[in-house]
């Protein structure tokens, strides 16, 4: 390590016992430090979520960092991309000219994996807060490391070289709207296989999640619905779950590969705005994990 290195120490201070972690003292930017950039790229695979406070982010930092993270997707929502810069994905109840400006209004979003019905999904995401309700809206995440740790042996062996089968479709009836000709083309059904490990820490992590897995291949329905539903239930225990309270200023960096998280719904009197970066995966963090 160069004597640089060394003199860089990023603040961190966990979030809870098995994940997360608050880094101080950093200013996220298009002009960070390769020993900072290093620094908060471990943190993120230790810790798997990372939140940055009082960050006053132009569009050009969240996009400049986000990008030292990896090739930034171009979100298939094209209707819900920023006008100046489309590599940031609006997440809003703001309308326009009597159309919304993002995805996900104001209402309940339920528990998904970001692009789990992509054959390559996004390694992660940068969400920025930029305009929050006075309450409501909390974004919860959920450690599917930890719970895969911690599940029951028969569970695990149940589930063992299983595959889930994953819908958009089902996520967008239940708390989005419908995609387009060609959105809809390149997000049908697909397969993952319910527990992935991840490419960095070499950790097994539970790959499923109530909005967008609906079936475990080689099981019919009704078996799968019911082991389904006891692996959500396992999850979503108080100690596998960090609520997210958003402060303006907030940006939090999640790893796509073994957190899953929800947002509560808020009062549509009042406006949200998040600024979001996706993140895709490098050739060998790619599927099959
Ligand atoms: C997302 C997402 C929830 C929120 O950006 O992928 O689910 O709280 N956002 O805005
Ligand atoms: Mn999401």
């Amino acid at each position: 390590m160069s004597l640089k290195s060394h003199e860089i120490n990023l603040d961190i201070t966990p979030i809870t016992e098995t994940f997360g972690a608050i880094i101080s003292g950093v200013k996220l930017s298009n002009q960070m430090s390769q020993d900072e950039l290093n620094q908060i790229k471990s943190y993120w695979n230790r810790y798997q979520i990372l939140l940055f406070r009082d960050q006053d982010l132009s569009k050009e930092d969240i996009i400049g960092f986000s990008r030292e993270l990896g090739d930034l997707e171009i979100h298939i929502r094209n209707e819900w991309l920023n006008d100046s810069h489309p590599e940031i994905l609006q997440i809003s109840n703001i309308n326009v000219d009597g159309k919304p400006i993002g995805a996900l209004a104001d209402g309940e979003v339920g528990w998904h994996y970001d692009q789990i019905y992509l054959k390559r999904p996004a390694l992660g995401s940068l969400l920025c807060s930029v305009k929050i309700p006075p309450e409501g809206g909390c974004t919860y995440f959920a450690d599917m490391t930890t719970a895969y740790e911690r599940l029951p042996l028969e569970l695990k062996a149940t589930i063992d070289g299983r595959l889930g089968i994953q819908s958009y479709e089902n996520f967008n009836n239940l708390y989005s709207t419908k995609t387009d000709e060609n959105q809809t083309s390149l997000t049908q059904k697909i397969t993952q296989p319910l527990v992935r490990t991840h490419p960095v820490t070499g950790r097994r992590a539970l790959y499923l999640c109530p909005g967008m897995t609906v079936g475990i291949t080689g099981i019919p329905d009704d078996e799968s619905d019911a082991i389904l539903q006891q692996l959500f239930d396992w999850c979503l225990q108080d100690d596998f779950v960090y609520k997210h309270n958003w402060r303006l200023g907030d940006a939090l960096l999640w790893d796509n590969a073994c957190t899953m998280h929800r947002r509560e719904p808020f009062d549509s009197v009042h406006e949200r705005l998040m600024f979001r970066t996706t993140i895709l995966p490098q050739a060998e963090r790619a599927v099959p994990f």
